[in-house]
């Protein structure tokens, strides 16, 4: 074996095939194997180029090399070639399980892992599986999977990492390779797991965290962190298959306000277009879109469009005919352009491999945007095709680099291309505003362009069960922004099933319901006053909480955690939660217990370590432990972890309604610290990339007999229209002494009202609210409690 070392990479030529291993970090490890020699060295999932040096050292002997960073040390064998990764105290984190280790024939490279007994893994993307998902056998190829249960695979999104966890240890692998793929976790052997694509070569990346959050971060800053989305994008959404004409669109948006019900979005499906003929209008059905997306607009809502990749092979239409004398779209090895079926017809597909063809997919927008449309809806994106086909077939041709490439090698980051394309459609139509894609399939690094949703669900109780490991298990995959089709796509859900699936999307990332062409309506009305209000409510506790929750969007496009999180996120050492999916946190604060069957009214929750109080009744439970909740169809388990400020406005029904004065800071605290930082910008613009944002940390420590609220002065130049910060102090069993804001005397007051400086407090609820003008300047309120 020789050994070679050039700036961070290490050449080694094995027995049969060269090796490359490039150190990254401290804690990052790039494997290559490339068994009939190193391709060009191209990604469409890797953003990051340019790494830092990492200080290593190597030491070789006659049977090994061993590389050392400061956390990691990397061994690999010599005969035959084997790698194992250990951590700086000698622990084994990881190795190539023998006799197999890494292995190759024509069709195929492979990868085998030593596999602990009590390993568990995560994350691959989109899996209609339980959380973890040992024991499981997963295929990456994109796949139109309508209809889909629990154990279908594959499905529409092929995200090749996850992450293990063994007695409070996580590392992850991504297996950055875009052929069809197999992770096989233990479904053959409980000795070792394995991955193994039909094509390309052996390229993987090894992260050591050892904390989860760690594993993330890594993973993001090599595939892209997620991107901001404009803030109403995360307001509730209304689709269905298809709301036309235009007049009924304008209904649907004056019933949402009548109703009084929070609503932001509203989609057209297909049938907005002329005969399924992506970038045209029906002019029979939205003759004047213009006018439609004004009307929204005064009313508060924004307009999304669906467009599929097909492009409808029609001697008059536009695109084909440019697409066509461009040669834009992909061929079949004999040179013939690729024909497939989808709505319109017999349509050709664009090649998105090529930066030609996706600046001409961008400019094909403009029918879109000039009409006032907000957010694109990337679907059918596989590709999918209808009839036998299925999908483009494999040897048909891309032109990736400069080289043709065949579809076996594109067909998985296709969708990632096309949302590329999309997304350059949005710098140039929309300059300065944020953009919004929602795509149905995607690759690691879909989440730098686009939310995800899980494609065609079903209206049934297993699948409301079903989305909360599927979601988590992408949130984990690097996509935060992600969701379902609230009260599923395929069918009708009975009134309570409407109302469960509500209560859980409340807390989705993205909340959107959408159902089927041929189903009964799902509108939140739909089964009268009493569902009707639940719903309502959950909504409007929705928007009460997006001060919160732009902020964890925030932090997901800055680190990549997910939003929506399985608790073993936040408590990887408690192995209890190691396989919980029927309960997520949102954030670190706040606890959800879905109802998820018909007909129960408590249901079991597992409170991990430390206080939590129950959102609803105040009621104080200590962690770990397992507590039954009632829970009847009006209400849904919340759970609020002590050491809490959980930031809130006010109700409203949507995005920019009204002012949010004031911004409440819900405080749950019973003693000890907690903290906050608050992230606000003006939520539609790219301005905050030049500074102009709002970011505020929040401090609460409470004794014995003080409460003290502080508030750092704050940074960056954006500034809220509001007059006033509210400290909402929960678990205050008595009436103050007396409250100092910096050093004065602050006034109580006897009712809440608009209250703008002074406090106020209620014996009923044991809530204690101080109210603060809202300046520039930190300040800090001393309660002397007795
Ligand atoms: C696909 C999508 C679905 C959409 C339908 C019609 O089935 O997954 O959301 O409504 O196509 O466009």
């Amino acid at each position: 074996m020789e050994v070679e070392r050039e700036g961070n990479v290490i050449n080694i030529t094995c027995e049969n095939a060269p090796l490359r291993l490039y150190i990254l970090g401290p804690r990052l490890v790039r494997v290559r194997l490339a068994p009939f020699g190193f391709s060009v060295d191209h990604s469409w999932a890797v953003v990051k180029e340019d790494w830092p040096e990492t200080k290593f050292s190597i030491e070789e002997d006659e049977e090994t090399l061993e590389i050392h960073t400061c956390e990691l040390k990397v061994m690999v064998r010599k005969k035959p070639c084997r790698i194992a990764f250990y951590d700086r105290n000698g622990r084994l984190i990881n190795s190539d399980y023998e006799p197999l280790g890494m292995g190759w024939n024509v069709n195929c490279v492979k990868c085998w892992k030593r596999m602990p007994r009590d390993e568990h893994y995560y994350g691959f993307g989109e899996k209609a599986l339980p959380l973890d998902r040992r024991r499981r056998r997963m295929e990456m190829w994109n796949t139109d999977a309508y209809g889909y249960r629990t154990g279908t695979d594959p499905l529409y999104v092929s995200v090749p990492f996850f992450i293990a966890i063994r007695k409070g240890i996580a590392y992850g692998i991504f297996f950055d390779n875009t052929y069809r793929s197999i992770f096989d976790m233990g479904s053959s052997s409980e000795d070792y797991y394995s991955f193994e694509a039909e094509g390309g070569e052996l390229n993987y990346y090894f992260i050591y965290g050892p904390s989860i959050k760690d594993v993330i971060d890594r993973y993001t800053e090599l595939t892209g962190r997620p991107f901001l989305p404009p803030l109403w994008a995360l307001g509730h959404q209304q689709c269905r298959y298809s709301y036309y004409p235009a007049e009924n669109v304008l209904e649907l948006a004056k019933r949402y306000r009548e109703k009084d019900i929070p609503c932001d979005v509203i989609y057209l499906d297909i049938d907005y277009m002329d005969s399924y003929k992506i970038f045209t209008w029906s002019n029979v059905r939205f003759p004047d879109p213009k006018k439609l997306t004004d009307e929204l607009g005064r009313m508060g809502f924004k307009l999304v469009t669906i467009i599929d990749p097909g492009v409808k092979a029609e001697s008059g239409y536009k695109p084909f005919i440019e697409g066509v004398k461009e040669g834009y779209f992909c061929r079949r090895p004999n040179g013939e352009i690729f024909f497939g079926r989808l709505w319109p017809g017999t349509c050709a597909f664009p090649d998105f491999a090529r930066e030609d063809v996706r600046d001409w997919w961008a400019s094909l927008h403009e029918i879109l945007f000039r009409e006032g449309v907000s957010g694109i809806w990337n679907d059918m994106n596989e590709p999918a095709l209808l009839g036998e086909q299925r999908t483009i077939e494999r040897d048909v041709i891309h032109i990736e680099d400069g080289k043709e490439v065949t579809h076996a090698k594109i067909h998985n980051v296709y969708a990632l291309l096309e949302a590329m394309g999309t997304f350059k459609a949005f710098r140039k139509f929309r300059k300065n505003m944020r953009h919004f894609i929602l795509s149905r399939s995607g690759y690691a690094g879909i989440q730098r362009y686009a939310a995800v949703w899980t494609g065609d669900n079903t209206s049934n109780w297993e699948h409301l069960w079903l989305q909360i490991p599927m979601l988590l298990g992408m949130g984990l995959s690097g996509m935060p922004f992600v969701g379902a089709d609230v009260g599923g796509f395929i069918g009708s859900p009975t009134p309570e099933l409407l109302v469960r699936w509500y209560q859980l999307a409340a807390f989705i990332p993205l909340c959107r319901n959408h159902t089927s062409r041929g189903t009964f309506d799902q509108e939140p009305w739909v089964y009268g006053e009493y569902y009707e209000s639940i719903i309502r409510r959950y909504l409007k506790l929705r928007y009460r909480l997006l001060p919160y929750l732009y902020t964890l969007f925030k932090e997901a496009s800055e680190k990549g955690y997910p939003i929506m999180r399985p608790l073993l996120f936040e408590y990887q050492d408690d192995p209890n939660t190691y396989t919980i999916d029927d309960e997520f946190l949102i954030g670190e604060n706040l606890l959800i217990a879905p109802v998820l069957k018909e007909g129960c009214d408590k249901r079991l929750v597992y409170l991990p370590k430390g206080t939590w109080v129950d959102y609803w009744t105040h009621k104080v439970y200590k962690g770990p432990t397992y507590v039954s909740i009632e829970a009847p169809l009006d209400k849904m388990p919340i759970f609020v972890k002590n050491g809490s400020i959980i930031p809130m406005q006010p109700e409203m029904n949507y995005v920019g309604e009204r002012d949010p004065d004031p911004l409440t800071l819900d405080v749950y605290l019973l003693s000890g610290e907690a903290s906050f930082t608050l992230y606000e910008d003006d939520g539609v613009t790219l301005d905050y990339v030049k500074g102009i944002y709002y970011e505020r940390e929040f401090r609460c420590r409470r004794t014995e007999d003080v409460i003290e609220l502080e508030a750092s002065e704050t940074r960056g130049k954006y500034v809220p229209s509001r007059k006033s910060l509210v400290f909402k102090v929960n678990l205050v069993s008595s009436k103050p002494k007396g409250v100092l804001l910096n050093n004065k005397i602050l006034k109580a007051v006897s009712s809440l009202g608009d209250l703008k400086e002074g406090w106020h407090y209620d014996p009923n609820r044991n809530i204690l609210h101080v109210a603060v003008p809202e300046e520039k300047k930190g300040f800090l309120v001393r309660i002397k409690l007795h």
